[in-house]
């Protein structure tokens, strides 16, 4: 068993301004200070990036981005690149979340192009894959995320300081309340890390933490961390209240 320490990601998605991310991310860290064993990170929405950088220097917790622009610089109006992130004192990069794939049409070549930025910027990609409800009905579940993996990683050349973060967000899971079983979840992040396998190959696959994301909860979050391939969550609407969030990073004292 690999020695993988969990992390526990708050994805702040459109909430928070600048001013309530920076108060959240205060309060945050004084209720998880001394939390040892667990990593906690926070992606608030861009704009909100300074004041929460500032509210957490010198602390433990993580800063990252919930999305990128692949060049560097350019016309691309609206967009933020990787050394931009780098720059305003992001350690980790939100890619492919479902929202961005399903909202904004994000194909996985954007998203392989987005990963491929962050490494070259020395961000950490959390790569996020996931199916919809109608894939797993039609039992495509496996396929699709195989699929995801295969094209989100193609190509580039990854090691373990690559700090590669992989979530596994099951799209009827997320915002709904509907949480996949700990047995769900598992069968998944095994399956991915047997991609992972293939892909990186085993020694880095095994290093690789896989999180799962959709609907996880103080109450449930224990039970879904006991599962051998659950290496932390990636964590929406739990995430918004410090203190929900501090019993999250919690979950082994809960
Ligand atoms: P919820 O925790 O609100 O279901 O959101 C999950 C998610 O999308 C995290 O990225």
């Amino acid at each position: 068993m690999e020695n993988r320490t969990p992390l526990i990601a708050g994805n702040w998605k459109m909430y928070k301004t600048p001013t309530e991310a920076g108060e959240a991310a205060r309060k945050l860290a004084g209720l998880v200070a001394g939390v040892t064993g667990v990593e906690a990170m926070v992606a608030p929405a861009f704009v909100a990036i300074p004041a929460v950088a500032r509210a957490l220097s010198g602390t433990e917790i993580a800063l990252g981005a919930q999305n990128l622009h692949w060049e560097d610089q350019g016309a691309f109006t609206g967009e933020c690149s990787a050394a931009m992130l780098k720059d305003a004192g992001c350690d980790y990069v939100i890619i492919g979340h479902s929202e961005r794939r399903h909202l904004f049409g994000e194909t996985d070549e954007a998203v392989n192009k987005k990963v491929r930025a962050a490494l070259a910027h020395g961000l950490k990609p959390v790569l996020c894959v996931g199916e919809t409800e109608g894939e797993r009905d039609a039992g495509h579940t496996m396929d699709v995320l195989d699929v995801q993996v295969a094209r989100g990683l193609d190509g580039l050349s990854i090691t373990a300081e690559s700090g590669l973060v992989v979530a596994y967000e099951p799209v009827w899971a997320i915002g709904t309340g509907r949480t996949a079983t700990p047995d769900q979840a598992q069968e998944a992040h095994a399956h991915i890390r047997e991609k992972l396998g293939q892909v990186l190959g085993k020694p880095l696959a095994n290093s690789t933490r896989i999180l799962y994301g959709g609907s996880v909860k103080p109450g449930n979050i224990a039970e879904l961390m006991t599962e051998p391939d659950l290496d932390g969550a990636l964590v929406g609407g739990a995430s918004l209240d410090p203190a929900s969030f501090a019993d999250l990073v919690r979950f082994r004292a809960a």
